[in-house]
């Protein structure tokens, strides 16, 4: 079996964040969110790997994964000229697939589980699609799935109006070459894409056999600041390992589960794990709370922040208190300590700021 990684598209959900970046790369605690699909995908016994990428992110892609030694994989990068939908991207990877079954998994999604068990289900049953549904509060938002009690699904839709049930799509699916078939007969949806959901339908309606698994564990689709956030606390929650490689001098108090990379130093500084900061980052008579993730070579001063993410490069200088916020790389926010309290912004399109 194989597996082809999406990480192309537009982004646009996570703008500003994405306008200078691919958001497959952005930092959940401190690790991009793609690394969390190879890893699954690894754990799976899977060696063969493909990754779908843009023309505007594809070299960025490349240099943060490389060539999939890290994992002791064979990584191929496959560029996909428009987003022109995830049933597109599995036509762009056709010449790779080769007549495989075959994972596909959307490089912003995250799950709570591993894989293997889904792999060997299809490798036992072989049906021609295995599609994975959870129950969510917003199906407007997903593919959603008409599936009767004891499973069998009946019917698939992509963003519906008027949602059949709460079971949205996760973005892992496992696939025969029969979808090859089935991306074939169909056509593009309103939104102008080739949905990969309106595919396993056509499979479906060919009579060929969908299997799906209700996922019991979390899942997030990491397209949006909240989903961001959550996907933070879940990970820092569930899988941050306690470390500290740094310099913390006597008069800084740490507690909980905290993780600190080489070359960072906290001075007169009081954190409360879980905290995962990266590589050359200084905090300095700085407060860091739970459920904060900083990036490498940071600077916090005097400063007082939790359940944040804060990305590589920036700096915070006297924020009395700094929560729930994502801040991207080489940002910085300080006080201006004159009497005049006028706020001097210099902020991005698409940007949020909350006073
Ligand atoms: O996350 C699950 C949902 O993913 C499913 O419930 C939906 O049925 C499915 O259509 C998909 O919906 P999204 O609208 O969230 O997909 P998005 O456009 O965000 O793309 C998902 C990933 O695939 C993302 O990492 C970008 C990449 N992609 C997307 C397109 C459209 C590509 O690599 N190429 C593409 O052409």
């Amino acid at each position: 079996m194989k597996a082809i990684i999406l990480s192309g598209g537009k982004g646009t959900r996570l703008r500003p964040l994405t306008y200078s970046g691919a958001k497959q790369l952005v930092p959940v605690a401190n690790k991009p969110i793609l690394f969390y699909c190879i890893d699954n995908i690894v754990q799976a016994g899977i060696t063969d790997v493909g990754i779908i990428i843009s023309p505007e992110t594809g070299e960025e892609i490349k240099r943060a994964v490389g060539d999939g030694s890290r994992w002791g994989i064979s990584i191929e990068y496959i560029q996909q000229d428009v987003p022109g939908g995830l049933a597109h991207a599995i036509k762009t990877a056709r010449n790779f697939l080769a007549g495989s079954s075959f994972i596909m998994y959307l490089g912003d999604n995250l799950i709570g589980t591993r894989i293997d068990t889904f792999v060997r289900e299809f490798n036992d049953n072989s049906p021609e699609a295995l599609i994975l549904l959870k129950e969510v509060d917003n199906p407007k938002q997903f593919g959603v799935a008409d599936v009767t009690k004891e499973g069998k699904v009946l019917r698939l839709i992509e963003k519906p109006e008027v949602p059949p049930s709460n079971l949205a799509l996760v973005g892992i699916y496992i696939f025969s070459p029969k979808i090859h078939e089935a991306i074939d007969r169909i056509r593009p949806s309103k939104r102008g894409e080739l949905e990969i959901t309106d595919a396993i339908q056509e499979l479906i309606d060919m009579g060929c056999k969908v299997e799906s698994f209700i996922l019991e564990m979390w899942w997030l689709d990491t397209g949006k600041k909240d989903d961001m956030l959550t996907a933070n606390v879940i990970v820092l929650d569930e899988w941050l390992k306690a470390g500290i490689d740094a310099k913390v001098d006597d008069k800084s108090n740490i507690l909980g589960r905290v993780s600190i990379g080489k070359g960072s130093v906290v001075r007169e500084s009081k954190i409360r794990g879980p905290v995962v900061i990266g590589e050359n980052t200084v905090v300095e008579n700085s407060f860091i709370g739970p459920y904060t993730s900083i990036g490498n070579s940071v600077k916090i001063v005097r400063s007082s922040v939790e359940h944040s993410v804060i990305m590589d490069g920036s700096e915070l200088n006297e924020i009395e208190r700094l929560e729930e916020s994502l801040i991207g790389r080489n940002v910085r926010i300080f006080r201006n300590n004159k009497l005049h309290k006028a706020l001097r912004l210099m902020i991005g399109d698409d940007s949020v700021v909350e006073v």
